[in-house]
């Protein structure tokens, strides 16, 4: 039997065919050292679950059928975390253990569905895409980046989905959220112009990655979602760099939206940086608190915490 495990079932929400979804896993994590020296920071785990399943789990439930991932050096066990482990599996199945069985037979990318690929050094997320384009080829495809969360049912990429099937043309979609002022220096922006008849899309009229303080066109970050026509790759094979000497995403976008239209996407839900100390913190307790076994007792305990 090939498919010991189920297929993923195929979701008929996405007639655009936006089927492949690339996550840059390449980062070094430098924010959150020690912790990511030996391990990547996308094995960083939230409750009980690493960084990495979550946003394959929400490009999953987008309609995604190919994943992507764009590692590096000291990634290995990404990889093993997407296979199979045969002595759990036989050491669960002879203990009986059922639950624990469906949750690894969940987590499970059919055989075929994941592609490895590396970026051999850090030349920035504009590179690590490029490095994606052979196995992309010629489609629109998704960005997806692991360190950045978004609790809500639907998931944040179904969203950005959805809004390009309202679009129903060829376009390009960067999720945004808005951001304080004093932190537009830290994100790609976009400027604001016309807006869709659905509300929560507009016109992107401008984008500039990590502004200088005071210059930024809007306070709507680019977060780490993001769809994608295939020309953007012919871009990025000659982009220069651009902010922090790396050859930037962002900077590929503006080139592309020259032919292209590009729109904002005002998603639904909580946005989380895992890649921050204090983001993975308010990450853990908000997904705590969503799990009814977990709920009453952090509540409890953070209780105590406050009264200190
Ligand atoms: C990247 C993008 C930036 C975006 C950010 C979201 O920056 O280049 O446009 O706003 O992700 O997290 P990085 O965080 O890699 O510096």
């Amino acid at each position: 039997v090939i498919a010991s495990f189920p297929r993923i079932p195929r979701y008929s929400i996405n007639p655009m065919k936006i089927r492949k979804a690339v996550f840059p896993v390449a980062g070094l994590g430098t924010r959150v050292l020690p912790a990511t020296k030996a391990m990547p920071k996308e094995m960083l785990t939230i409750v009980d679950k690493p960084l990495i399943q979550y946003v394959y789990d929400e490009a999953r439930e987008a309609g995604i059928e190919h994943f992507v991932f764009v590692t590096g050096r000291n990634k290995n066990v990404i990889e093993d975390h997407f296979d199979r482990m045969f002595e759990l599996d036989t050491t669960l199945a002879a203990r009986g253990k059922k639950a624990e069985i469906e949750v690894l037979a969940q987590n499970q990318p059919e055989a075929g569905a994941v592609s490895f690929t590396r970026q051999q050094a850090p030349h920035g997320l504009g590179h690590a895409v490029w490095c994606a384009r052979d196995i992309v080829g010629n489609e629109p495809f998704a960005v997806v980046l692991p360190d950045e969360l978004v609790l809500n049912t639907p998931g944040c990429l179904t969203q950005m989905i959805q809004a390009a099937n309202q679009l129903g043309e060829k376009s390009n979609l960067v999720a945004v959220e808005p951001v304080p002022d004093h932190l537009t220096h830290q994100y790609g922006i976009c400027g604001v112009g016309q807006r869709h008849a659905s509300g929560k899309m507009f016109e992107v009229s401008t984008m500039v990655e990590k502004p200088p303080k005071g210059t930024a066109p809007s306070n709507l970050s680019i977060t780490g979602r993001y769809i994608l026509q295939p020309e953007i790759f012919k871009i990025l094979e000659t982009q220069e760099r651009g902010a922090g000497g790396e050859i930037q995403l962002t900077d590929a976008m503006i080139a592309l939206a020259r032919t292209q239209k590009f729109y904002g996407v005002e998603f639904e839900g909580e946005r989380h940086d895992c890649g921050s100390k204090a983001g993975f913190l308010r990450a853990n307790i908000a997904y705590g608190m969503q799990r009814a076994e977990l709920r009453d007792g952090l509540i409890a305990e953070m209780k105590k915490y406050l009264g200190k």
